[in-house]
């Protein structure tokens, strides 16, 4: 006699998954008046537990057990949310009895928290993070589907190793490269370079690719001591720029700065003299594109020591890890080494 195992079966085991839901807020947990009005609503309302019994289906995949870390929209977030929530991730992972994470979490910055655990998170075990465009209360919300994806791809064996995920919408993307990339569709989240990493079909993953830049375990970030983030702010570049927004960031106690330059990095020649002056003062200055796709390469003057090139980050991720680089070094020759290899 034959025996099929499902995907959720797992042999030699003896029991479902143990899967912690951590949540952050954000669409999936919002809350609208007026069921029709997709955009119209409140971000963050809604607890955990409410959701998850939105979904009995998940007692299928995996033993759940949840955790409320903040109930906030996402554009709230801050560095100290991020330390806090890694933290409690490695500590959840350090639990033999716990086999995988879900994050649930605004979409606006959901790439750059999903980044920040790609680089501290200290365990192979998954960790998925997942949102949703439509409040829960909508027509056709896709929270629902999007946290049963992310919990079977957090309880799925050969989800580990492959760095912290993403998944909204059936797509299996690697925190590092997946972005969000339209303001409200259901298929918001893409990668532009890149293939995604996979699909979920059925709620059961199906992977084609992997990235084969460092991520969790092979990373030289320890967060778990430290009290805060370096302070490292944003600038978009546009002609007609000026100096004094540089300046600002500067006498703000800024770090570090990322410039969201024109096309490969372009810099209006005022902002560029400040940015200069600035990586004189010793702040490290990140010469990132507003594009939203490609690599920065380095121009002439900035292989004199000036700029770094966030290679093909975008800016709200190369500042992620400009936060990270900073807690470990100044030099930019260094940090120039980290984003060629993270
Ligand atoms: C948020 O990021 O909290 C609001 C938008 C969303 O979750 O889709």
């Amino acid at each position: 006699m034959s025996i099929c195992l499902t995907s959720h079966e797992q042999p030699g085991r003896g029991r479902l998954p143990r899967i912690k839901v951590l949540a952050v807020g954000g669409t999936i947990a919002g809350k609208g008046t007026d069921a029709s009005r997709t955009t119209q609503y409140e971000a963050g309302v809604i607890g955990i537990g409410q959701l998850l019994e939105a979904v009995p289906q998940l007692n299928r995949l995996a033993e759940i057990s949840s955790a409320q870390v903040a109930n906030i929209p996402s554009f709230s977030v801050t560095g100290d949310l991020w330390l806090r929530l890694a933290s409690r991730v490695n500590e959840e992972l350090a639990d033999e009895d716990c086999d995988g994470i879900v994050i649930t979490h605004g979409t606006d910055t959901l790439e750059e928290t999903a980044y920040f655990l790609h680089l501290t998170v200290k365990s192979s075990k998954p960790v998925v993070v997942t949102g949703a465009m439509r409040p829960a209360t909508a027509l056709s919300a896709d929270g629902p589907l999007n946290l049963y994806n992310a919990v079977a791809l957090a309880a799925d064996p050969d989800a580990r190793g492959r760095g912290v995920l993403i998944t909204l919408n059936d797509a299996i993307g690697s925190a590092r490269d997946m972005s969000k990339r339209h303001t409200s569709t259901a298929d918001a989240f893409g990668q532009r370079d890149y293939g995604l990493l996979g699909w979920l079909v059925d709620g059961v993953p199906r992977y084609y690719y992997d990235s084969v830049r460092r991520h969790t375990i092979q990373t030289e970030f320890e967060v778990s001591s430290l009290g805060s983030l370096p302070r490292v702010d944003m600038l978009y570049g546009h002609g007609d720029g000026a100096r004094e927004l540089v300046e600002a960031a500067v006498a703000a106690g800024a770090a570090g700065i990322v410039h969201a330059g024109m096309g490969n990095g372009g810099m209006f020649p005022d902002t560029r003299e400040a940015l200069a002056e600035a990586v004189a003062r010793g702040v490290v200055v990140v010469s990132a594109s507003r594009t939203g796709s490609g690599v920065v390469t380095a121009k002439p003057a900035d292989r004199l020591g000036r700029f770094v090139t966030p290679d093909n980050l975008n800016p709200h991720k190369a500042r992620v890890l400009l936060m990270l680089a900073l807690t470990r070094t100044a030099d930019p020759g260094l940090i120039q080494a980290m984003y060629d290899i993270y």
